[in-house]
């Protein structure tokens, strides 16, 4: 598609295509607001918003693109960009691998042999991926988090402190997948630090707007579009990316390659980011979940902009 950056009126052209795909997703009601976290059972289910952002700064956006969330897995390949950006990708890849799990977000995923989680996306390997940036306490790594994905998206990010309570009590499983981590070697932190690090990074609040912004910033090799800020360097933009292209749906990596073609990160907060490289990023909201943990129309969002608009990346 074409990104056009003629028309800056209100509504511009690409803007009307992009509340067009809205509206033909809006009727899909199925899926369920995620309730294992019970603050984020409070969402509003219908809210439905996109944004695109341009690699040469222009955003366009349609429907609940101002409405906030939190980020929670969305916040993972940002991370990861920053881990590597601190420690290089042999340093980051002694402990986390690269590989698509094909398992759920919560899987108890270790490699037997190296004791690495498979990949950054799934929970065991973003909370090592926590672990491994700058800071012994887990207000230093977080301060290091929360300046970098502010970064990305060019606005200072808050946290939700009522999800991250919520997150905080309810996180036993990924306290278990942090202990099982550390006990193999591979987390950098104590499990206490890395899961507390994790579980604000989940809670910071984004917009779909603040998703397509973060999501160009890694398609424009690593500069923020609109302030024009070097966030990571072009190898960590493009190796992240890689990692989103694998493993960023988790158990619907592989099909959402083929019927979308766009590397992404989806949240249980009910976001996606999604990009082309040195094209655009896109950030969608709406919070129900398919079984994945997949925002539904989100993902009929994505795929019709794909179909509709030739955005498959093969
Ligand atoms: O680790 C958790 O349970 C959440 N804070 C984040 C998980 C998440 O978003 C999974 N994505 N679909």
């Amino acid at each position: 598609m074409a990104v056009d950056e003629s028309d800056r009126s209100t509504p511009s052209p690409l803007s009307i295509a992009l509340a067009s795909v809205l509206e033909r997703a809006r009727p899909k009601t199925s899926g369920a607001v995620a309730t294992y976290i019970p603050e984020l059972a409070r969402a509003d289910p219908d809210q439905l918003g996109i944004a695109l952002a341009s690699v040469r700064g222009t955003v366009h956006e349609a429907g609940d693109s101002d409405a906030e969330f939190t980020i929670q897995s969305v916040s993972k390949p940002f991370v990861l960009a920053l881990a590597l950006e601190q420690s290089g990708l042999a340093e980051v890849t002694r402990h986390v691998g690269l590989e698509p799990s094909g398992e759920p977000f919560n899987a108890i995923s270790l490699d037997e042999h190296t004791g690495r989680p498979l990949n950054p996306m799934i929970n065991a390997g973003a909370i090592v991926t926590s672990s491994l940036v700058r800071g012994d306490r887990a207000d230093e790594k977080f301060a290091v988090i929360s300046a970098g994905l502010s970064a990305f998206a060019g606005r200072s990010l808050d946290v939700d402190e009522a999800v991250y309570s919520s997150e905080q009590a309810t996180g036993d499983r990924n306290r278990a997948l942090a202990y099982l981590a550390r006990s193999a070697g591979t987390l950098a932190s104590s499990a206490e630090v890395a899961t507390t690090a994790y579980f604000r990074q989940c809670s910071l609040t984004v917009t779909a707007r603040d998703l397509a912004i973060m999501a160009a910033t890694l398609a424009n090799g690593g500069v923020n579009p609109i302030t024009r800020e070097r966030v990571v360097s072009e190898d960590v933009a493009r190796w992240t990316t890689a990692v989103m292209t694998s493993c960023g749906m988790y158990d619907a990596s592989g099909e959402w390659l083929v019927r979308v073609g766009l590397p992404a990160k989806s949240g249980v907060g009910g976001g996606i980011a999604a990009l082309q490289p040195e094209q655009f990023g896109i950030g969608t909201f709406s919070p129900r979940l398919d079984a994945r943990g997949n925002s539904v129309r989100g993902v009929a969002v994505l795929e019709q902009l794909s179909e509709r608009h030739g955005l498959h990346m093969l």
